[in-house]
């Protein structure tokens, strides 16, 4: 199957906002005062996925979210060196080790968000050899949710649940990373041969032939064969979710780095375009790619914030020489322009107002979430300064 590329809107050939140095400080200092009111509340608990009222709900060890606030404190002891954020990440690290001590909420493809942004970069950044130990369980948990016979790592969980079987989604492409960190850490191939495997199957079945993505897809774990497409969050079987559209572009950019399959940035390009084609004119995405401004739906800025780092990955790997570049550096800041001017937190919990969790089960909805705060600080540091990603 071809992937269509669609041609970019013209309004991306235009530099119509400049991301200079000052705005980036700023930028970058107010999410540090953000940050920095919602340290005391949150040094043995984490916020919890999204807020409540604009608030976010202290929890622990219950959801795929708690590496997001350890992301973000890593991310502010990088940018600030001070070292009230590191000891705060490195003390909830007991947390991270009694979930995989007690098997709390570990049946789940989520341990890639959870222990990248804990351990993974705990260990990069400061050679903490308790994170990359607690990283290396995470991954074994995580390789043992790989099927042979359909070569997709199951989502969601028990391996035994034949309902849950078989089914891979979007999002797994930002956690098949801590399987290839864990291949180079140990030398054990299978984790990378899982991973890669995964993602092949992922660029096969996920992606549709118009470039948009499905959220999840059914693969039969007895005979190998694609089942079908469908949904989880998104609005319906057939549209594009933008959230996991901005799973794809990411996903896809970072794994050329640990395949050097230069046909997964390819896909991570159409996926973009069709992405960004989409776009209303604040360049800030419905929820659901399928919406147009009449729809009135609401808006989900996390993904937003997911599709900019994303296409800074993309930009890393991308040829110098590749004319799209100046294109893809004028949407992502739009996109980052907008989500400041327009979508800040100011007046409440987190960094940006209206995420959306998951419009069908009334989770989440028009409140800030834990990921798009993540992402959009992560986007923020990208712009601003040489960087190693934690979706290494
Ligand atoms: N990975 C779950 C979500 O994006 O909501």
């Amino acid at each position: 199957m071809t992937i269509t590329l669609e041609k970019l809107d013209t309004r991306y050939s235009i530099q119509q906002v400049e991301m200079s140095k000052a705005w980036l400080n700023e930028a970058i200092s107010e999410v540090l005062v953000k940050i920095d009111a919602m340290l005391p509340r949150f040094m043995s608990t984490f916020p919890a996925a999204s807020a409540k009222g604009d608030i976010y709900p202290a929890v622990e060890k219950v959801d795929w979210t708690e590496g997001f606030w350890t992301g973000m404190l890593w991310l502010a002891w990088e940018v600030t060196g001070e070292k009230k954020y590191r000891d705060v990440a490195e003390s909830l690290l007991d947390s991270f080790e009694e979930r995989l001590d007690k098997n709390i909420k570990v049946d789940t493809h989520d341990l890639g968000f959870l222990y990248l942004l804990s351990c993974v970069n705990a260990w990069q950044l400061t050679g903490n050899v308790r994170a990359r130990g607690l990283a290396l369980r995470a991954a074994e948990l995580l390789y043992q949710r790989f099927n042979t016979t359909a070569g997709v790592i199951q989502a969601w969980g028990d391996l035994k649940d034949p309902a849950r079987q078989g089914r891979m989604i979007i999002d797994c492409n930002l956690n098949v990373p801590l399987l290839f960190w864990a291949a180079d850490e140990t030398g054990n191939t299978h984790y990378r041969e899982a991973a890669t495997r995964h993602l092949t199957q992922a660029a096969r079945y996920l992606v549709r032939e118009d470039a948009s993505t499905f959220h999840t897809y059914y693969m039969d774990i007895h005979t190998g064969q694609p089942l079908r497409g469908d949904t989880h969050q998104g609005f319906s079987n057939s549209s594009c979710w933008a959230r996991g559209q901005a799973w794809g572009i990411y996903g896809f950019a970072l794994s050329f780095n640990h395949t050097g399959d230069a046909s997964q940035p390819e896909l991570s390009r159409r996926l973009s375009h069709y992405f960004l084609n989409r776009l209303p004119d604040d360049y800030v995405c419905y929820w659901d790619l399928i919406f147009t401004k009449q729809d009135n739906a609401y808006r989900d800025t996390s993904a937003a914030a997911i599709a900019a780092c994303g296409l800074a990955e993309l930009l890393k790997v991308l040829p110098l020489t590749d004319p799209m570049r100046p294109a893809y550096n004028n949407a992502i800041a739009l996109m980052m322009h907008n989500l400041r001017a327009h979508y800040f937190a100011h007046q409440q919990d987190g960094l940006l107002r209206e995420g959306v969790y998951n419009f069908g089960r009334n989770m989440g909805i028009n409140e800030p979430n834990l990921w798009g705060d993540y992402f959009y600080f992560e986007a923020l540091v990208r712009l601003s300064r040489i960087w190693t990603p934690y979706f290494c």
